[in-house]
């Protein structure tokens, strides 16, 4: 069994999809999801938007058809605020209050994050980066982490959508207090009103979706993140595209333009 996190062990990749090494820090161990329609070769993927644009729903989507490992920030986040206060640093609580907020998490937070869990990222079954990097300091730092490594970003999707349609997609998005599964009261509702359809947990709204956070979240993203798309369009690697419609219509238009970018490069590897 490969174990993300623990190099020299890039062994058989089992069925399981999990993200424990991400989410819980690099002394849990890790398998790398795949399933038998995974692309023949890794994916390495940068997804950016706005907050609540749907990155997080094409992720999952994406991770069950190339086998990379969906890998959020903010998920190690959430993770992290389940902690009791004393495993967390003074550093990493002044991030949770940030990010309750509606502000970003400081670089050095973050960095430190990512760092202590680089073996997700050398994962022999590639990675789908969702809420990372999210400033240009964050950028130049994954670049370097990566060239150390050896490994290179193939793509970075950038998805655009409509300010109104961004606030009621956060308006109604609840979380599983449990297993963490998304829905939204109105496009995608649990069939239980405020129970998960999966684990029966119960359905939560994220702090930051509250009104006052979302607009802070979304002046962040404005002065921090959207230099992001200069900064990857210069380095040939941006797609763009509209993430209107329904999440499986942003999915296979997505498909089809890592095909068309695909095509041009190495027609054998598209996912
Ligand atoms: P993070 O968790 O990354 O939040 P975000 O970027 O604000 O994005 P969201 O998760 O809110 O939205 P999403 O685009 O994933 O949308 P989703 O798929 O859920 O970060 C949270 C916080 O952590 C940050 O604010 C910051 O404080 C901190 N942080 C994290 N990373 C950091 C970093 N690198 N540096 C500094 N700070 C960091 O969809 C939203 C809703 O819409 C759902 O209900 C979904 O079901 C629904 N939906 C999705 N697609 C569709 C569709 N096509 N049609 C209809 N409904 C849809
Ligand atoms: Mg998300």
């Amino acid at each position: 069994m490969f174990r993300c996190g623990r190099p020299g062990q890039e062994g058989t990749v089992t069925q399981k999809h999990a993200r424990e090494g991400w989410l819980q820090g690099p002394t849990i161990d890790c398998v790398p999801p795949t399933n038998g329609d995974a692309s023949p070769r890794p994916w390495r993927m940068v997804l950016l938007g706005a907050p609540g644009v749907g990155k997080g729903t094409q992720a999952e989507l994406l991770a069950g058809r190339t086998g990379a490992c969906h890998l959020s920030t903010g998920d190690v986040f959430r993770a992290a605020k389940l902690l009791p206060a004393c495993e967390r640093t003074p550093a990493l609580n002044a991030a949770l209050e940030a990010s309750k907020a509606g502000h970003l998490a400081s670089d050095a937070v973050v960095l430190e994050l990512v760092a202590e869990r680089m073996g997700c990222l050398r994962c022999r079954g590639g990675f789908l980066l969702d809420g990372f990097p999210r400033t240009v300091v964050q950028a130049e730092a994954l670049e370097e982490l990566l060239v150390g490594e050896a490994l290179a970003i193939d793509v970075v999707l950038s998805y655009e959508l409509p300010l109104g349609t961004i606030v009621a997609r956060l308006g109604g998005r609840r979380t599983c207090a449990d297993c963490k599964m998304v829905y939204h009261t109105q496009t995608k509702p649990s069939r239980l009103a405020d129970r998960c359809d999966s684990c029966g947990g119960a359905l939560v709204q994220r702090d930051d979706d509250r009104p006052e956070a979302v607009t802070v979240r979304m002046a962040e993203y404005q002065t921090s993140t959207a230099p992001l798309c200069d900064f990857y369009r210069r380095r040939g690697l941006l797609v763009t595209m509209s993430a209107e419609g329904t999440p499986d219509e942003i999915y296979q238009r997505t498909v089809e333009a890592l095909k068309t970018r695909d095509s041009a490069a190495e027609p054998s590897s598209t996912p």
